[in-house]
């Protein structure tokens, strides 16, 4: 019988584009075909990046899920590898689960959760090792489960191990629920990476002071920054309070101080990362140049009902990012080496800006786009991916300082997102569109918003208006 391995690698060596459609971005990672979610595995070894994925290779809708491989030299060109893993054993066999990778003794480790329904079709989840076993780091030998269960207190949803080492010991955080379907982050150590102990939960419900704080905390990641140790992750079941949280599923972090050895993690409060649409289960790894960088699922549990399912994929990844703490806040920026995507340029001169004067354009959908307005007064917007009655709209408001993504009109997508920007006069942003992903960048990274539109056609236009006045320091776009 072909292998579940040799069947997923059947669907990535004959996927093809369809040339009529015009959602499939072109520098976002996609699936060839079927359903992507999380990141998993964002390491640097060897000087290459490599960047797996969940990935379910036979419908655009979650199942057992494998993980697909991707390699880069300098994070913007993306190769698709061979699948690394297949839920093909007893242990995983619903679900190579997410987790990430770790180098010992010079070889590629994966540390992932296996995911298995037993006969009663309850939940069984092991945290399991696999390493790389050619040159090439294209195939993968499973080293079975090294964490046979989850600790007393808590239930099955036990999973998405992230590993790092310190002081010659390793160390992983899980997410987990409690039996009182509580979300929790559990700390672990070893000494070799193989035999693993328990040490304490170090965030969530009922830790430093957290109450009403979800059922499941899922992909928790922790790791140093500027001085600090930041915990991202994401707290499933928590209630919008304000401007924040008002996705399904949310994602965001904590800056805190990790005592290792006692398993303690002194934090802030629980802050959102991503203020988009979609965005969940990001992963950072150190890069040896020293950035701390971060990918995302640019998607959301239970959110599948995009139109690329007519083209039979679904869902991307974001940008690759950088991180850095600025005043106990995390800002993210889209790494340096996007620019050398950039094809052309349009740039227009400095130029006032009043309410009856709008400046519009049109372009293909993907682009980048760089924006500095100064002396803002009144509402400050842009139009994005205006086809026919549908757009998206970002507005800036000086009166009040806050910032807006509404997508209400927009074909196939509803709501808006926003926040407060401490800056009220001037606003700054790097917007990328990348024909059905849309990230957005605000004054170098102090927030950021990301999100999916699908406009019926590939070419749209873009309107800057100004209800009372400004000065458009700078606009360029560069079209990909
Ligand atoms: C997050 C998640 C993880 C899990 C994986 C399964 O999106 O639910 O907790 O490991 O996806 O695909």
């Amino acid at each position: 019988m072909n292998s579940l391995l040799n069947q997923a690698n059947t669907i990535l060596n004959q996927a093809t584009n369809s040339p009529d459609d015009h959602w499939r971005p072109k520098f976002h990672i996609t699936p060839p075909e079927g359903l992507l979610n999380d990141p998993n595995g964002f390491i640097q070894f060897d000087g290459q990046y490599h960047l797996f994925f969940q990935w379910h290779p036979f419908a655009c809708q979650h199942g057992s899920k494998f993980w697909a491989h991707c390699t880069s030299q300098d994070l913007v060109h993306w190769q698709l590898k061979p699948t690394a893993l297949a839920p093909d054993a007893s242990y995983d066999k619903n679900g190579v689960y997410s987790g990430s990778a770790f180098v010992l003794n010079d070889e590629l480790h994966l540390f992932y959760t296996g995911n298995l329904k037993d006969e009663s079709n309850q939940r069984v989840s092991t945290q399991c090792l696999a390493k790389a076993v050619d040159g090439e780091l294209e195939s993968y030998q499973k080293l079975g489960p090294v964490i046979h269960s989850q600790p007393q207190g808590y239930t099955a949803h036990f999973r998405d191990p992230k590993i790092w080492q310190h002081d010659d010991r390793w160390y992983c955080v899980l997410g987990a629920q409690t039996e009182q379907l509580t979300g929790q982050v559990l700390l672990y150590t070893s000494e070799d990476a193989q035999q693993w102990q328990y040490m304490a939960p170090i965030a969530g419900d009922g830790i430093n002071g957290l109450t009403d704080f979800g059922y499941m905390f899922e992909c928790p990641d922790l790791f140093p920054l500027d001085g600090q140790d930041v915990l991202i992750g994401c707290p499933q079941g928590i209630k919008p309070q304000g401007m924040n949280f008002h996705n399904r599923h949310n994602n965001g972090y904590f800056v805190g101080e990790l005592d290792c050895t006692r398993a303690q993690y002194n934090h802030g409060a629980f802050q959102p990362l991503d203020r988009g649409f979609e965005f969940y289960a990001p992963q950072t790894t150190l890069a040896d140049d020293g950035r701390r960088l971060l990918s995302a699922w640019l998607g959301i549990p239970d959110e599948d009902d995009q139109p690329t399912v007519e083209h039979n994929w679904i869902h991307a990844l974001s940008l690759v990012r950088s991180l850095h703490l600025i005043d106990g806040k995390v800002h993210q920026r889209p790494v340096e080496e996007h620019q050398s995507l950039r094809q052309s340029q349009q740039q227009w001169p400095e130029q006032p800006l009043n309410a009856t004067q709008p400046l519009t354009f049109s372009s293909e959908n993907c682009f980048e786009l760089v924006l500095n307005v100064e002396q803002i007064e009144g509402v400050f917007s842009l139009r994005l991916a205006e086809v026919d009655e549908h757009y998206v709209d970002i507005s800036f408001d000086s009166s009040t300082g806050i910032f807006k993504l509404d997508r209400s009109h927009a074909l196939h997508q509803t709501g808006s997102r926003e926040c407060t920007l401490n800056n009220t006069d001037s606003l700054a942003l790097h917007i990328f569109f990348d024909r059905s992903v849309l990230e957005i960048f605000i004054n170098n990274g102090e927030e950021v918003f990301s999100g999916r539109v699908f406009p019926s056609q590939p070419v749209s236009n873009t309107t800057v208006t100004s209800t009372k006045s400004c000065i458009i320091k700078e606009l360029i776009r560069y079209d990909y």
